[in-house]
This record gives structure tokens, sequence and C-alpha cells, in this order.
């Protein structure tokens, strides 16, 4: 049996936190780990430039999202592991798919909408104000990610979804003009998949700035942990775990007797300031050792780049026969005598 393609990419525009880990990292790679399975892992750097316009900030989250994932230990002889920007081949696709796209199926995407209703709240006269083309396309974008290497499953948050289902009708778009190419890909959401919140208390996200940086120090971490809000119950009152910061944060990281063990000491009031240095000392030896890992490779970068320019070689050795056979396909070849 053929292994089936796990394709997901992250964009580099920011630094890993606790609910990237939980909810998206420590599942890919332990999917990596499975046989059955052909990941491709990779770092969205051409995705960067939709939002972000400061090239040192695209740099350092590209150098710290593939630390993060070599410190955690991504078997790379399994999955193939690399920067979009090292297979030019997708940003050729991007044309060719931007060429069987509707127009009016960008017009839908949830991302160009909701910048569009914001234009629109803020009573301006241009709807458009703001918006690059690069957000317009954006989903095109994603799309030859997707199909350049034949994906079968795409793990992703319930925001992509959407995004998933452009790629297919895209490709079905293409291969119903040019013959069967593309695979369908599919979205796959854990609905497992632990959503942590943050220090604020709404969902852990970068652009609410209340993360919790995965390989932050120690002294920080455990400072950044201290400033987790909760509510003002004293010591003895009994607490609600359910809706806990603290506590959802907690079951991501332990096992289901340690979980209880905590839900007990709620019950019978346990101070925040306790539940604070539990949850501190669980993560802390979690992550401990790939922080080390995780500082060493940013010591020596060099170490970074041999593994990325290896996952570009195996990605290319698949996409580089492949965007020819697509050439051929749309017409576009060396003149034949
Ligand atoms: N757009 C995705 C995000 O913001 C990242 C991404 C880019 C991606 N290309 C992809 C995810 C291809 C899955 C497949 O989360």
């Amino acid at each position: 049996m053929s292994k089936s393609i796990v394709l997901t990419g992250i964009t580099t525009t920011g630094t890993p936190h606790l609910g990237n880990y939980a909810g998206a990292i420590r599942p890919a790679i332990a999917a990596s780990k499975n046989d059955d399975v052909r990941p491709f892992y990779f770092l969205a750097d051409y995705h960067a430039l939709i939002k972000c316009n400061e090239p040192e900030r695209v740099k350092q989250s590209s150098r710290e999202i593939a630390a993060t994932w070599l410190a955690l230990g991504l078997d790379t002889s399994n999955a193939v592991f690399y920067r979009q920007s090292d297979v030019p081949e997708i940003m050729e696709l991007t044309w060719m798919l931007t060429c069987v796209t509707a127009k009016g199926l960008m017009n839908r995407a949830h991302a160009y909408k909701a910048a569009v209703a914001e234009n629109e709240e803020a009573g301006g006269n241009d709807p458009d104000k703001g918006i690059n083309m690069g957000l317009f396309s954006y989903p095109i974008l994603m799309a030859a990610d997707i199909l350049m290497f034949n994906a079968d499953k795409v793990p992703v948050g319930k925001d992509q979804i959407q995004h998933i289902e452009m790629a297919r009708d895209i490709a079905s778009r293409f291969n119903h003009l040019y013959g069967e190419h593309f695979t369908l890909p599919e979205a796959v959401v854990d609905d497992n998949a632990a959503t942590l919140l943050g220090l604020d208390g709404r969902k852990m996200s970068k652009s609410y700035n209340n993360t919790i940086p995965l390989f932050e120090k120690e002294k920080k971490f455990r400072k950044l942990i201290n400033k987790i809000k909760t509510n003002s119950l004293e010591p003895g009152e009994p607490k609600d775990p359910e809706g806990c910061t603290l506590f959802g944060i907690y079951q991501a990281f332990a096992t289901p007797a340690e979980v209880e063990a905590v839900r007990q000491q709620y019950a019978e009031g346990i101070a925040w300031g306790e539940m604070k240095k539990i949850l501190f000392e669980k993560i802390n030896d979690e992550i401990t050792p790939a922080r080390e890992r995780y500082e060493a490779l940013l010591e020596a970068p060099e170490h970074i780049e041999e593994q990325l320019q290896e996952g570009a070689k195996k990605a290319r050795e698949i996409s580089k026969p492949f965007i020819q056979e697509l050439r051929e396909a749309v017409g576009i070849s060396k003149i034949s005598l």
C-alpha cells in the first residue's frame, strides 16, 4: 500500500506558542512517526508576505519555527520538511492555478470577506482599502502548496477548512480542462486537539497578544504562567475546573489520572498560586529537554539550514518532474521540430 500523503504548512510570522504546540505541532510530530504516512511539513514563508512587511520578523520566525520542529524531534527521515520558497515550482503552479480559478470563488474567501466587512463597518468609501492581491488570492497559493505534492490529507484548524475546499474546486477545474493530474485533498480537523486559552482567558492567539511562547526561558516562562488571569476565589474556596484557563492548559499536558487528581484539588479549594506552580512544573518538565535542543539549534543555525536544504531536495525530486508534466499539459513546452 502506498503511504498516505499528509501535508501542512505554518506561516512564518510569529514565535510558536503553547497553543500551537498542543493544538498542531505535537500531533503533527506524532503523526510523522506513523509508517503509513508520508508527511510534508513546510514553512509557508511566501504566505508570510501577505500580512507582514518586516523582513527581519519573517526571517526570525522562519528560524524559530524550523528550530521548534527539529527540537521537538520531527523525524526528517520520513517527513519531508522544507521551506516553501525553496521549491520554486510552487510559485509556477500558483500561476497555472490562478488562471483556472474563478474570481468569484476568491470573492467568497473568509479572510478577504472579513477584511471587506471591516472596511465597510469603518464607513469609508473603498471596501478594498488596504487589501493586497496576496490576501485576495491567498487560497490559490495554498492550493498550489497542497496540489504540488498531491496531498491526500491536510490537517488544519477549522478556520482553514474553506481553503481546502477551494483547493479541491481548483484542482477539479484543472483536471477537467487538462486531464487528471491532481488528487483532491481532504481537510482533517482534529476534534480532540487541544485549544488553549491565553493569558487573558481568550483563545491563545498571536492576534490577541496573549500567548506563552513555547520555548520561553525558564524564568520568564514561570513568570508568564503566574500572569495567567484567574478569578478572585480565595484558597480553601471550591473552584470550577470547567472553563478555567489553568486547568485547560494542564489537561493538555497531564495524564488522565493527574487531571483527575487536580480536579479533586479544585473541589477542595486549591490556591491559584499552588495551581500555577503545579502547571509550571508539569509543562516545564515536558519541554525542558526540547528547549535545550532549541537553544542549541538557534546557536548553530547552519544545522537548521542543512535540514531544510535536505528537505527541499526531496521535495524537488517530486515537484520538478511534476511541473514539467503540468507545463506540457497546459501547452507550455519546447517547440518541437
Ligand atoms: N494558511 C495556513 C494558516 O495560516 C498555512 C498554510 C499555508 C497551509 N499553506 C498551507 C496549511 C497548505 C495547510 C496546507 O494556517
